[in-house]
């Protein structure tokens, strides 16, 4: 099964309305046509207006994070009806900024997985070890758990719109981005863990993407490998020359 590539920007806390808008108009012309799906996960309060300036293009304009509590007193929180209302169609979850600086638990990010899917809007789940788990020896014990931890048990369409990012957490911002080998290796696994639970053909259909200082300059490499799908970038998604050469890898 050939699997259509994603190339997903995180802007974390960056942009305001007016950048986000104008980061779209600039971006759209810069990447058609484009063999890859084109994401773009904003902060909260540019997804309408850039999901209204995204509507002729093929850009796709998603979240960065949400609650899994449809509404009530949590203040601060973002419910998943409301990021689809503002017009987001997909959502990342379990980042591991979130995980480290905000503690969200595999459990926590299980019920937003969950909760997702209810909502229909396409989750990416991310996955990562840090440094000293990696240097022990325990990279994909670390992302096993997290693997079992973090995902619902899912039907056979949910898989189909699952998306697992891969970040090694020693590769976020920090110019360090893992090998070519070492992200073909850990997304194989991935793979193979997915294909132990759910099956070969679930195992195929699975979008897999590496995250972890991806630029210009690295991801020709990194989309040679059979089981990486894409990418989610932090830093090289803020200005859309870069991201444009990220996209047309
Ligand atoms: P950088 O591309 O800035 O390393 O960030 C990666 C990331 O965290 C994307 O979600």
């Amino acid at each position: 099964m050939s699997r259509q590539a994603i190339i997903c920007g995180n802007w974390k806390m960056y942009k305001t309305i007016e950048e986000s808008k104008s980061f779209v108009k600039s971006l759209a012309p810069l990447i058609e046509p484009s063999q890859a799906l084109v994401y773009l996960a904003v902060p909260f309060t540019a997804i309408k207006a850039a999901a209204d300036e995204a509507q002729e293009t093929p850009i796709v304009i998603g979240a960065q994070n949400m609650n899994d509590i449809s509404e009530g007193a949590f203040t601060g929180e973002i419910a998943a009806r409301m990021l689809k209302d503002a017009g987001a169609a997909f959502v990342i979850l379990g980042h591991s900024e979130r995980r480290q600086i905000f503690g969200e638990t595999d459990e926590f990010i299980r019920r937003k997985v969950t909760k997702a899917f209810q909502e229909g809007l396409e989750p990416i789940v991310c996955i990562g070890e840090n440094l000293k788990e990696r240097e022990a020896g325990h990279a994909h014990d670390v992302l096993q758990k997290q693997l079992e931890g973090s995902l619902p048990t899912l039907t056979a369409s949910q898989i189909q719109s699952l998306v697992i990012a891969y970040e090694p957490v020693w590769a976020i911002g920090t110019g360090k981005v893992a090998t070519a080998e070492i992200a073909q290796t850990t997304h194989q696994f991935c793979r193979e863990w997915i294909k132990s639970k759910y099956g070969p053909e679930a195992a195929s259909a699975v979008r897999i993407l590496y995250g972890g200082s991806v630029k210009p300059d690295n991801i020709t490499e990194l989309m040679q490998q059979p089981d990486i799908d894409g990418a989610l970038v932090g830093g090289a998604s803020l200005q859309p020359d870069v991201f444009s050469q990220i996209i047309h890898y």
